[in-house]
């Protein structure tokens, strides 16, 4: 079990509402919670830990992107946090732990860039299989070549897509239409979408299709996870793409299955090791290679998913300002129940152990309190209650829950 610190605070509308959004975040943010009554200010840059300490006083709700670190420090050093958004996919640059114990959610939009990197795949298939990458090159240097040898259609073509989750299925319905015949391989249980056939092993569907692209997710049991073993099941002039993790594919296999020849074109997004800053250099086995796609790390880069995310990740810390909901924080329970006119709301968060919910309805009872609805979810070490009461609590009762062992951080809304 976490050593989960202590906090208990009342939210009246007189608190003054701040948040900071950091590293550029989409302007469709800012107009959100600034609409939910939030002060607003928002850098183009990251944070240091010092900097991001002074920055976090009095502020409640926190934005950032991939570059600002949030460490167990931050956490403790930021008594008026509410609530952070990670206004990307990844979740990696916070120390999601001790978040939890210091009672902040986390919540980050898993979602809203799955169709930009669908469509670069698309793109790809398409651009390997019409051989675009080396027509462009001769173009460019000067060298007309009107052939369509080794150019082909994608219509009838089989694709495989290994890893069919979000990205995978919607990969799936676009090929579809293209007139692909689609393939997938996934270790969960998965429904297959249209008229995609499920393979029951990765050899299967790595002998049975034309391309292979890799949508699986970034655990640490697939690094890895492509070698030789697996390029050498593949059918020969295959095509492959990887969009999902650098780490998940060998490079040096790779590298050596083009020149062979085996691979006839790969498309490439992630990469083991990636620059950090725009303009450094990209070192890479599978540079200068023919028919071989290199893209820095942009499957999800689009306007329109920034934009999204934008909107997605501000609604949820308004949605967990404003009413406590949780549903989708990476690291809470998830809970979300409407708040109803006239209703009182008493937001505890606590270690999930035996008896909670008991002892807290022994004291609104034992204070005449009387419960209107309530909702409990547990995850993990944690357990979460909304509980709303047509009468108002006086302190008392708050200084009760604050008071019990198991209490991480307790809120209260009260009607306006
Ligand atoms: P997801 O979590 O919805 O789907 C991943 C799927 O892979 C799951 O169904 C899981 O069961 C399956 N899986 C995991 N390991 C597997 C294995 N070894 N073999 C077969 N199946 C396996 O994830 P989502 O949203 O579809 O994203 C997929 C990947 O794309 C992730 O790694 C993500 O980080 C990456 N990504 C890359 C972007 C880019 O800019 N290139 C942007 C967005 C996501």
């Amino acid at each position: 079990m976490a050593d989960y610190s202590s906090r208990g605070e009342v939210l009246t509308l007189e608190t003054p509402k701040r948040a900071l959004l950091l590293e550029n975040i989409h302007p469709d943010a800012a107009a959100r919670l600034t609409k939910a009554g939030y002060d607003v200010s928002t850098t183009t840059r990251a944070l240091g830990t010092d900097e991001l300490i002074d920055a976090l006083a009095g502020v409640s709700l926190l934005g950032i992107r991939s570059q600002t670190h949030i460490t167990e420090r931050v956490f403790a050093s930021a008594p008026d946090l509410l609530a952070v958004g990670a206004f990307c996919i990844g979740t990696n640059q916070i120390d999601l732990a001790s978040a939890a114990s210091h009672g902040v959610p986390v919540f980050n939009a898993p979602f809203s860039n799955t169709r930009s990197v669908v469509e670069l795949a698309i793109a790809e298939i398409i651009s390997m299989a019409r051989r675009l990458p080396e027509k462009n090159f001769s173009m460019h240097s000067g060298v007309w070549n009107k052939s369509a040898k080794g150019a082909h259609e994608v219509r009838g073509r089989t694709l495989g897509i290994v890893g069919y989750g979000n990205i995978g299925t919607q990969l799936s319905v676009i090929a579809e239409a293209l007139g692909m015949r689609v393939y997938f391989y996934d270790i969960a249980d998965k429904l297959a979408i249209g008229n995609a056939r499920r393979c029951s092993t990765l050899e299967e569907l790595l002998e049975s299709v034309e391309t292979v692209t890799l949508h699986v997710d970034g655990r640490s049991g697939n690094r890895g996870f492509f070698g030789e073993a697996e390029f050498s099941k593949m059918r020969p002039r295959s095509l492959f793409l990887n969009l999902s993790r650098g780490f998940v594919v060998d490079h040096a296999a790779l590298r050596e299955n083009i020149l062979s020849g085996h691979i006839a074109g790969a498309a490439v997004d992630v990469f083991p090791a990636e620059p950090k800053g725009r303009g450094d250099e990209f070192t890479s086995e599978l540079r200068g290679l023919p028919n071989v796609i290199l893209t820095p790390h942009i499957g999800g880069s689009t306007e329109e998913a920034q934009q999204d995310i934008g909107g997605f990740v501000s609604g949820k810390l308004v949605d967990y300002a404003e009413g406590g909901a949780t549903s989708m924080s990476v690291n809470f329970p998830g809970v979300a129940e409407p708040l109803v006119p006239g209703m009182h709301r008493i937001i505890h968060l606590h270690k999930n152990v035996p008896g909670v919910l008991a002892a807290i309805n022994r004291t609104l009872a034992s204070r005449g309190v009387n419960v209107e609805r309530q909702l409990l979810r547990t995850a993990g070490e944690l357990g979460y209650v909304l509980t709303d009461t047509s009468t108002s609590f006086g302190e008392e009762v708050l200084d009760e829950l604050r008071a019990m062992d198991v209490t991480i951080r307790l809120r209260t809304i009260e009607p306006e």
